[in-house]
């Protein structure tokens, strides 16, 4: 009889050490928690369907099929379609004051794509890679892929502490590269602070070495209100990667890198063997869309269902959390970081939260290495309004409080 081999082992053995582990935190596991319809979702960072603007894409969907252009069902080029690129090139200009060049600008599958690109293009195995901590998981993740020693940088209330940075660099060297979420930051919805953004391109300058700026919920400030980016005070040092996912739809998976020539060059070759280009049908449904003012419209729109979203998260965080616990009151975006008091610890209050029919996302895996134990990051874009208030009661009542507070 023929001995069954057990294929576990064999793909264990199999796969790259850049492959890493299935990680519980891994981000499948929030996509898929924050895709759940039983539960009120904390969770994923998935924009409000009730801002997609189905009716109006399907009027340009129309069009496009019958316009007899034959580029929106072919192949783009690597860099994006001439049409699409010269709409963001526009729209960056009208939204930032600066104009990519035709050579300093590339359309990505979503702003995961850039960084990816960018990860492929600088990282080798070993290299310094600086975070925010906490920062995005997506991005830790990418990073790592490559190998990448990354290393985070504590923030507190104004953003990144840059003068721990620089004291960073100085002791480990110059690293390939510090991302960066500077408005409204995931997940602590924090935004950096003017005077910080000089300062951190500063830095940037006087060691050399490129910023990613992640400007993922940029547009969502629930004031509209935008501080300078930092691609607009340092172009030279700054990779700005943005997305369409949290202002358009996510549908389309499209996002772009603007920066210095040579970093997008190189991007450009990367692309070429990942998905070789971003899907023409969607730069053009996006380019007739914008064009026609439906970005900003809708980012209006969105701006006023986030706010308001965030506003009931605030009152029941009010009304409902123990003293000793402290939460970031986030101006725009998606987000709000909790701290738990002493004796709690967020993967096992998000444990026994999903128990109870609420579910959220423990800080522990937004930070590379330790960090986290006793945050967690509840997001606010996609609950429903009336779901708010019982969903923060239910995950109070989990909350140890420590002693002495109510
Ligand atoms: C900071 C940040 N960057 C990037 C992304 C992903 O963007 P995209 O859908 O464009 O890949 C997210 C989404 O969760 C995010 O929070």
């Amino acid at each position: 009889m023929a001995i069954v081999p057990d294929t576990g082992t064999i793909w264990e053995r199999a796969f790259a050490t850049r492959a890493g582990s299935n990680e519980e935190g891994s981000l499948a596991a929030i996509l898929a928690l924050a895709g759940a319809t039983d539960i009120i979702s904390f969770a994923g960072g998935f924009p409000d369907p009730e801002t997609f603007p189905g009716r109006d894409l399907s009027d340009i969907f129309e069009r496009l099929m019958t316009s007899g252009d034959p580029s929106v069902l072919q192949y783009a080029p690597v860099a994006g379609l001439p049409g699409p690129r010269d709409f963001m090139a526009g729209r960056l200009e009208q939204l930032e004051g600066a104009r990519p060049a035709e050579d300093e600008l590339i359309i990505t599958s979503g702003t995961i794509e850039a960084i990816e690109l960018v990860s492929k293009s600088l990282i080798d195995p070993g290299d310094l890679v600086l975070v925010e901590g906490p920062t995005y998981l997506g991005a830790i993740m990418a990073f790592e892929s490559y190998e990448a020693n990354v290393v985070a940088v504590p923030m507190d209330e104004h953003g990144v502490n840059v003068e721990r940075l620089d004291e960073v660099v100085a002791r480990l060297g110059p690293p390939k590269l510090f991302y960066s979420i500077p408005d409204y930051q995931n997940p602590a919805g924090i935004t950096l602070s003017e005077e910080r953004r000089r300062a951190l391109v500063d830095v940037a300058r006087k060691h050399g070495f490129l910023i990613v700026e992640d400007v993922a919920y940029r547009e969502l400030g629930f004031a509209g209100e935008r501080l300078t980016s930092l691609w607009t005070l340092a172009p030279d040092v700054v990779l700005q990667a943005g997305t369409f996912s949290k202002t358009f739809v996510p549908g389309v998976r499209l996002g772009w890198g603007a920066g210095p020539k040579e970093i997008v060059a190189k991007m450009v070759w990367a692309k070429q063997n990942t998905d070789q280009c971003s899907g023409a049908l969607g730069q053009r449904l996006l380019e007739e869309y914008g064009r026609a003012g439906g970005l900003d419209q809708q980012a209006i729109r969105s701006r006023t269902l986030y706010g308001r979203r965030c506003g009931l998260l605030m009152d029941a965080l009010d009304a409902h959390m123990p003293e000793s616990v402290t939460w970031t009151r986030p101006a725009g975006g998606f987000f709000s970081w909790l701290s738990l008091p002493e004796g709690n610890d967020g993967i096992e209050l998000a444990r026994r939260s999903v128990a109870e029919g609420v579910a959220i996302v423990p800080g522990a895996p937004f930070f590379p290495e330790s960090g986290g134990a006793q945050n967690v990051r509840l997001s606010f874009s996609r609950v429903p309004d009336a779901s708010i208030d019982e969903g923060i009661e239910r995950l109070a009542s989990l909350i140890t409080p420590t002693k002495g507070s109510n």
